[in-house]
């Protein structure tokens, strides 16, 4: 019997705005590594990659949760002790009027599913460039052209208010900050906090505050103020998680607090539980270590700021000492965006990196930049002797090219 040829599934054309440059790059390190090269990774937000470990009493308490039973879907919204955690928490920080709290399947669904439930095609967000992809990723799925404001490098890469302003139009529906700032470090002062808030009152937006961060703060003069903390009359939706401050970015747990005016966000609230409740839960028996990990013993965030402390130091005095490298010393978080004065682009330069000298780093061109800069985005979570190896070799490396 003759077989008819199958027409190939072709993407939906929205598809082609859809990147994420951390993850591409990988594919070409294992390349790489596939030849027998040892890789130096600098290049992905995960922890538990390199020498840090989750708090064990979170792990006996997703054990046990598993051993009680807790294995069927969960409640839509979260599992009640957690939620309660969640909000306690957020009141020992100062967050008032709080109108809902939801858990999701890593933060990252969290911030797709508010950002569904906002936007109909053709809406924007003003998001941030240099930027965090997932971002511009949904909104390509969305149909939302990218609306990205600046975060000035002169100015500590704080936002660029006037920017913010200037961008806003007429489908304009929310402002988003990273904050502490993946990938540039940066940690929001309080005036730029209020600045924002301004205009989001003034055009009627809501915030989204992406505070994924906000406890790895590791520069003793700076201090992490939650936005939403700032003012009660503003729509703030706050996102957090266990991935970063408790290191377990595969547990997959992150969640978001809404506060504001209950009536303002009482629509778009009821829309976003919708789309919750039609996902039907986050993991269960993970869920139970929320409230040990907000609730119990906080040492090892002692320990890894620490940790991050000493490799920001390595990577602030590698930039100091390196032709071509020019540095805002990041102060929380775990990243630095290094800008480099060189005659190619970002992406010729990491690619032959990794190929040369088999030190992966990305290409600041993947988060968005000015046109006519370059970057690089660092991950300095490995340790020392690893950070020095790889910092030396990229010297090394531009020498060898640019000299
Ligand atoms: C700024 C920011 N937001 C959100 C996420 C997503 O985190 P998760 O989905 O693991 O909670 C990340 C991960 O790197 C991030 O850097």
């Amino acid at each position: 019997m003759a077989t008819q040829e199958m027409s190939k599934v072709v993407a939906a054309s929205r598809m082609a705005n859809v990147r994420y440059a951390i993850r591409d790059l990988a594919v070409v390190a294992d390349e790489v590594a596939s030849e027998g090269h040892k890789i130096l990774y600098l290049n992905i937000g995960d922890p538990c990659k390199y020498d840090f470990a989750p708090p064990p009493h979170m792990i006996e308490a997703v054990l046990k949760a598993m051993r009680d039973g807790h294995n069927g879907y969960a409640d839509s919204l979260g599992i009640k002790p957690a939620i309660e955690a969640i909000h306690g928490e957020a009141e020992r920080n100062g967050f008032r009027e709080v109108q809902s709290i939801f858990v999701g399947i890593g933060s990252g669904e969290v911030i797709d599913t508010c950002l569904t439930a906002l936007l109909d095609p053709g809406d924007n967000v003003l998001t941030p460039s240099p930027e965090y992809p997932l971002y511009g990723a949904i909104m390509a799925k969305l149909d939302c052209p990218a609306n990205a404001y600046d975060l000035d490098e002169d100015n500590g890469w704080q936002p660029d208010v006037a920017d913010i302003e200037r961008k806003i139009n007429s489908r304009t529906k929310a402002i988003l900050l990273i904050n502490p700032n993946n990938p540039t470090g940066a940690v929001y002062s309080k005036r730029t906090l209020e600045k924002v808030l301004e205009l989001a009152r003034q055009h009627g937006l809501i915030v989204f505050a992406d505070e994924i961060y906000d406890k790895l703060i590791f520069d003793p003069s700076a201090r992490h103020i939650s936005i939403a903390t700032l003012a009660q009359d503003v729509p703030v939706v706050t996102f957090n998680g266990l991935s970063k401050a408790y290191l377990v970015p595969g547990w997959r747990i992150g969640w978001a607090v809404a506060t504001g005016p209950r009536d303002v966000l009482h629509p778009y609230m009821g829309a976003v539980h919708r789309l919750l409740r039609a996902r039907l839960s986050a993991p269960h028996p993970f869920q139970h270590a929320i409230q040990p990990a907000l609730e119990g013993p906080q040492d090892h965030l002692v320990e890894v700021c620490g940790k991050l402390r000493r490799r920001a130091e390595i990577t602030v005095e590698w930039a100091k000492r390196t032709p071509r490298v020019k540095l805002v010393a990041p102060k929380g978080a775990f990243y630095a965006h290094p800008s480099l004065d060189i005659p190619e682009d970002d992406l010729a330069f990491v690619t032959d990196l990794l190929k040369q000298k088999h030190v992966l780093v990305v290409h600041g061109s993947g988060f968005g930049e000015k046109p006519g800069t370059r970057h690089i985005r660092i991950v300095f979570l490995p340790q020392e002797p690893v950070l020095s190896a790889a910092y030396e070799a990229m010297a090394e490396f531009m020498r060898e090219r640019y000299s």
